[in-house]
């Protein structure tokens, strides 16, 4: 039977005391509803509706490409009300699973346990116990501990409040029974909305089996109100995510002071210090050392690569055995073959750094193909760009480059050609070749400095 996902993702989100749209907030960096978005992806959903509201159009856009049917909600006239609105385009032969854009932790692994309990006559809740269940929708059982309905903080009785196992909002069924007990829904209730909660008790009227089954932990089915709130997810999110990089044989100086925000894959023996930020795909080979303070994104490091303190490194490719920083910038489009050295106050940028190249302190080196064995002197600069177009600078394998010296591209500069310090090359420079591109040193005899009157 076909699943389709409707996610709630209309509500405003007022806590958050912000211009974004609530549920685009991000968690690890993604946006709270793509990371709804992905798991229903992830369960094989074969339609994801998507009930937006407030802030709709911003929600859409940064939502792109991720082929989701978009449903609006005009005005939020509660959670039944939005379920509501998706239900036209939901194939009748579905089964259905409500998600909310806000909720952002829910595994495929948990919500598969509930789908599995579905099945003709049945209607399916994802419910928590709480020792502080306060807010939450209670779920109402009988003697025999069947559900019977679910009463929302504001209309419970003192006994029924007293109850702690809680709704966690997440439910499913069959697309043709939701079709069906929606419209009936009403709003006499203390806050005049139409509560999707109200569906179970039609279900049991209907002679249905209420069926529950519960997340292995609370923090998945934990909604995010506030900033605190969310903070207090990212840090669950990122322990766990340094839990696996651990258990994977990645050393971490303290699991608490790493941040993913993406993917991050790591071989045998990579060790992270503190304070290290992982965005984007990144990919560390066995040994990698990575030092305190960096920050990396889409990246493959090759094995036995070292990385000092306080690098920052986007969009490049690293070989095995390279050194880099401390206080290194690599900027997109760098590669780095084995065994080069980029050190601090360097900044790269589509740069190809051959095999055991070095670039060892305070040089920029952009649109650049570097040779093997090329060593460039502290200061050098790539002068790659006259205001409109972007030049390339060519060194061969073996060339030496002195000191402050500043290369103005487009300019070739031949293997194992040096090129004194402090030159400003403007012409090619054949193999072999030594180029002196600066002032002759004359030395005045008897010059007499200034004196004060
Ligand atoms: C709801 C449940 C409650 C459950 C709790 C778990 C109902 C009536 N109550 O209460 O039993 O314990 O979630 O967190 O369902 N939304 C819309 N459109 C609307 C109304 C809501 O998109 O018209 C979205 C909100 O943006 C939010 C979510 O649905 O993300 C939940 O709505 P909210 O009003 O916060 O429900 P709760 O009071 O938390
Ligand atoms: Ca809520």
């Amino acid at each position: 039977m076909s699943l389709e996902v409707i996610i709630l993702a209309a509500g405003q989100g007022t806590r958050m005391r912000s211009k974004r749209p609530k549920v685009l907030h991000p968690l690890a960096g993604k946006p709270m509803l793509r990371h709804v978005i992905e798991t229903a992806q992830a369960m094989r959903a074969t339609a994801i509706h998507v009930v937006v509201g407030h802030g709709a159009d911003q929600v859409k856009t940064e939502i792109a490409d991720c082929g989701v049917n978009w449903v609006m909600q005009s005005e939020q006239l509660g959670t039944g009300h939005a379920v509501a609105q998706a239900m036209p385009a939901v194939q009748p032969d579905a089964q259905v699973l409500v998600l909310y854009g806000d909720v952002p932790l829910t595994s495929a692994e948990t919500l598969s346990a509930l789908m599995a309990l579905l099945g003709d006559q049945r209607y399916g809740i994802l419910t928590v116990t709480l020792d502080d269940p306060t807010g939450y929708g209670r779920i109402i059982r009988d003697d025999q501990g069947e559900v019977q309905r679910i009463v929302e903080q504001k209309d419970g009785s003192a006994a029924e409040l007293a109850v702690t196992e809680v709704n966690s909002g997440i439910v499913a069924g069959n697309a043709a029974d939701f079709s069906r007990w929606l419209p009936q829904l009403g709003n006499a209730n203390a806050q005049g909305e139409y509560y999707l909660t109200d569906l179970t008790a039609m279900a049991v009227a209907e002679g249905f089996t209420v069926v529950t089954s519960q997340p292995p932990t609370a923090v998945e089915v934990e909604g995010v109100n506030s900033r605190t709130q969310l903070e207090q997810l990212e840090r669950v999110y990122q322990r766990a995510i340094a839990e696996k990089l651990m258990a994977g044989g990645a050393s971490l100086a303290d699991a608490s002071r790493i941040d993913v925000r993406g993917e991050l894959s790591t071989g045998q023996d990579v060790a992270i210090d503190v304070n290290c930020v992982f965005s984007g795909e990144v990919s560390l080979g066995d040994e990698v050392l990575i030092g305190a303070n960096c920050v990396i994104s889409n990246a493959t490091v090759g094995a036995g690569t070292v990385i000092e303190p306080n690098s920052v490194i986007e969009d490049a490719q690293i070989g095995r055995r390279c050194t880099i920083g401390p206080f290194a910038r690599i900027r997109p489009g760098t590669v780095m073959a084995e065994g080069a050295k980029v050190g601090n106050f360097v900044e790269t940028k589509k740069a190809n750094i051959g095999k055991g190249s070095k670039v060892n302190h305070l040089s920029y080196i952009g649109d650049a193909e570097v040779g093997e064995k090329v060593n460039i002197g502290a200061g050098t600069i790539t002068c790659n760009y006259d205001g409109v177009n972007k030049y390339k600078t060519v060194m061969g394998s073996g060339v030496f480059i002195g000191s402050n010296s500043a290369l103005v591209a487009p300019v070739t500069i031949g293997d194992n050609a040096t090129v004194a310090a402090g030159s400003v090359i403007t012409g090619d420079v054949a193999a072999d070749q030594l180029a002196v591109a600066r002032g002759k040193q004359r030395n005045i005899d008897g010059w007499k400095r200034p004196k004060k009157a």
